[in-house]
C-alpha cells in the first residue's frame, strides 16, 4: 500500500510547481490511505488540474482466486446524476455495512471486491475546487473515470489480475455505457492494463424517450392513472413552447400506448390547439357518451406530454426536453395520488415539492431529490446517512477537506448535465451500447419490476432498437425463471444470448440490490462469474439461485 501524506489545499499551487519538474506519474494532489491492514483503501485521485475524484476500495475477506476463475471487482457507478456512490451504494445498497454501521448480510463484497466512486467531480466527497470544472457531459465523466480507473490500477494491488464488472443504477448507466466504451477503447490502445469483465446496466437511463413514452401505459396498466376524462389539465400541455410544425412532424403515439387512450391531433381536425377524443369514441362507442371536447382521457395528456418529449429530443432541445419530462412526471404525480417513480406500489413520501405541473421549470430538482428520499426512507435506528457522511464516517477516512460538506444529491453537477440529460446512448451519435456488444464486452440490463422512472417496459423498448447482430437470436429465446434462497416463488427471469443478458427482478423498484437483496446478490455472482462458495456466512443458503427443476427434484429445501 502506498501511504502518501495529504497536504492542505493552499499548498497544492506549490506542490503542482514542483511536480512539474520531475516526471512523476500521480500528481501531488492525488492521495492513497487505507486500514493497516490493506482491506480498505481510499483516497482521491486529481483527474483534472483541481478537479479530485474520491474512490473506496473494499476487499473481499471471501477473495479466493484460481488462475481459471479469477477474483472480480465491482465498480458502482451511482446515478442521480449527482447522488453519491460512496454513500447511497456503500451504505444503502451493497456495501459491507449498513447506514447504521451494522454489517450487511447481502452485501456484494461477498462475491466481489467493490469500488465505490463519488462519480463524476463535485459528487459527495468529490470536489472541484472551480465550478466551471464540473463535467457538462457523459463523456467528461468518462474521460475524469478513465484517468482514475488509471491511477487504481497503481493504487490497489488486486485490480491488474481482476476483471471489472462497471454495474450502475439510473443515471449511472449513461456513465457505465461511456466509461465501458473509454475503457475498452484504452485497453484496445495498450493506455489501461485491466480487463473489463463486463457492463451492468440497472434501471439504467440509457434512452429517455423510450422511458417517457412508457410512463402513462405502464401506470394505466397498474391502476395508477385512470382513462376517465375531466382534467384541466391540457393548459399545461404545450408550456414548452413546440412549434406547430414540431407537432405535425411527430407519430401520434407510440403504438401500444394509443391502444389505451385514443385520441385525435389537433391537426387532423383543422384546429390550433390539440383535442382529444375519449377512450369511448376511440373505440368506436356512441360519442354522446363520451365527455365533452373540453375534457381528456388523463392517460392521454400523459401521452401527449410524453410525445412532446420525444419530439424535443428529436429537435436536439435537450433542457427543454428535460422540463417537459419534469412537467410529464409532476403531471402523472398529480394524477396517481402521488405515486413514487421508482415503486409504483408506494407513494412519493416527499410533499417539499408541488406537483403543480403549471410551475414548470422550478421543479428540476424534484426527480433527483425524490431518489434520495426514497433511499433514505429506508433508513431505520437511529443514523442517517447524512449523519455518518459528515460524521463518523468523515472521521475514519481523515482526509475529506474540512470544507466539504457531504450531500446525497449535488444539485450544481446534475445542473452542469442539463444538456447531456436526455441524450440517449443507443442511437446513431452515440451508440455505446453497440460498441460494447461489439467488441463482445458482456453487457447486463438488469430492471426492476416496480420502477416506474426507469421501467421495465422502457428498457425493453430500447434494447429492441440495438443494432447488435444477435439481438433477433436474443429476443427469440425463451426466459429463465430464478428463485432464491428457500423460498421458492419465482424471484427473476433471465435471458442470454452470446453477450446480452437481461434480469427482470420482480418485487423490486428502481433501486434492485436495496428491494430485492437476495436475487440481486445471486445475479452480481452470476455476472461476475464469481468463485465464491455459495454457501458462505449467510445460512440459509441466502444466494443461491436455483432452477425449477432443481427445486421439483429436491422437494422442499
Ligand atoms: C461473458 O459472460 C459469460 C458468462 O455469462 C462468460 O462465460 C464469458 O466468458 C464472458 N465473456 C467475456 C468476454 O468476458
Ligand atoms: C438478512 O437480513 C434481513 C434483514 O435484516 C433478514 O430479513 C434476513 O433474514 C437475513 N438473512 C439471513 C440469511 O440472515
Amino acid at each position: 500500500m502506498d501511504n502518501r501524506s495529504w497536504y492542505p489545499l493552499a499548498l497544492l499551487p506549490l506542490l503542482l510547481l514542483l511536480c512539474l519538474g520531475s516526471i512523476h506519474t500521480g500528481s501531488a494532489a492525488s492521495v492513497t490511505t487505507g486500514t493497516p491492514d490493506g482491506s480498505e483503501l481510499w483516497g482521491y485521485v486529481e483527474v483534472r488540474l483541481k478537479a479530485h475524484l474520491f474512490w473506496w476500495y473494499y476487499k473481499s475477506p471471501q477473495r479466493t482466486s484460481t488462475p481459471g476463475k479469477p477474483w472480480p471487482t465491482v465498480l458502482w457507478l451511482e446515478g442521480g446524476p449527482g447522488t453519491s456512490g460512496v454513500g447511497l451504494g456503500n451504505f444503502l445498497e451493497v456495501g459491507p455495512l449498513d447506514v447504521n454501521l451494522k454489517p450487511r448480510n447481502s452485501t456484494w463484497l461477498q462475491k466481489a471486491d467493490l469500488i465505490f466512486v463519488d462519480n463524476p467531480v463535485g459528487v459527495g466527497y468529490s470536489y472541484v475546487e472551480d465550478d466551471s470544472l464540473l463535467v457538462t457531459t457523459d463523456w467528461q465523466q468518462a474521460a475524469d473515470a478513465t484517468m482514475l480507473l488509471k491511477a487504481l490500477v497503481k493504487e490497489v494491488p488486486t485490480l491488474q489480475g481482476s476483471p471489472l464488472f462497471l454495474v450502475a443504477e439510473s443515471y449511472g448507466g449513461k456513465y457505465a455505457a461511456t466509461l465501458g466504451a473509454s475503457v475498452a477503447r484504452a485497453i484496445r490502445t495498450g493506455d489501461l492494463k485491466i480487463t473489463l469483465g463486463g457492463v451492468a446496466l440497472g434501471d439504467s437511463w440509457i434512452s429517455p424517450e423510450d422511458f417517457t413514452l412508457a410512463y402513462a401505459l405502464l401506470l394505466l396498466s397498474v391502476s395508477r392513472l385512470d382513462d376517465n376524462a375531466g382534467d384541466d389539465a391540457k393548459k399545461t400541455l404545450w408550456g414548452r413552447g413546440l412549434s406547430s410544425e414540431q407537432r405535425r412532424g411527430q407519430p401520434l403515439l407510440a403504438s401500444a400506448t394509443s391502444l389505451w387512450s385514443p385520441r385525435t391531433r389537433a391537426e387532423e381536425h383543422g384546429r390550433d390547439e390539440p383535442q382529444f377524443a375519449t377512450a369511448a369514441q376511440g373505440r368506436g362507442e356512441s360519442g354522446e357518451q363520451a365527455a365533452g371536447t373540453e375534457s381528456m382521457p388523463r392517460v392521454a395528456v400523459a401521452t401527449e406530454q410524453a410525445d412532446a418529449v420525444k419530439a424535443q429530443i428529436a429537435a436536439g432541445q435537450w433542457a427543454t426536453a428535460q422540463g417537459s419530462w419534469n412537467d410529464l412526471l409532476n403531471f402523472v404525480g398529480s394524477k396517481s395520488g402521488d405515486v413514487d417513480v421508482y415503486n409504483f406500489m408506494l407513494d412519493s413520501g416527499m410533499d417539499l415539492v408541488s406537483t403543480d405541473s403549471t410551475t414548470g421549470s422550478s421543479s428540476t430538482s424534484l426527480q433527483a431529490m425524490k431518489y434520495s428520499s426514497y433511499l433514505g426512507g429506508q433508513d431505520s435506528g437511529s443514523n442517517t446517512i447524512d449523519g455518518i457522511m459528515n460524521g463518523v464516517v468523515k472521521q475514519k477516512l481523515k482526509i475529506i477537506p474540512k470544507d466539504i460538506k457531504w450531500q446525497e444529491m449535488s444539485q450544481a453537477v446534475y445542473n452542469a448535465l442539463v444538456n447531456d440529460f436526455m441524450k440517449p446512448r443507443i442511437d446513431e451519435a452515440s451508440p455505446q451500447i453497440d460498441e460494447l456488444l461489439t467488441y463482445g464486452v458482456n453487457v447486463t440490463v438488469y430492471n426492476g419490476q416496480l420502477d416506474v422512472i426507469c421501467s421495465t417496459v422502457g428498457a425493453e423498448a430500447w434494447v429492441q432498437k440495438l443494432k447488435w447482430n444477435g439481438l433477433k437470436s436474443f429476443l427469440s429465446l425463451p426466459r429463465q425463471p430464478l428463485y432464491c434462497g428457500t423460498s421458492k416463488g419465482t424471484k427473476a427471469f433471465v435471458r442470454s444470448y452470446k453477450n446480452l443478458h437481461f434480469y427482470w427482478i420482480l418485487g423490486a423498484g428502481h433501486f434492485v440490490p436495496a428491494d430485492q437483496p437476495c436475487i440481486a446478490l445471486s445475479m452480481i455472482s452470476s455476472i461476475t462469474q464469481s468463485p465464491a462458495k455459495t454457501s458462505c456466512i449467510l445460512g440459509e443458503g441466502m444466494e443461491l439461485v436455483i432452477k425449477r427443476s432443481d427445486v421439483l427434484g429436491e422437494g422442499d429445501i
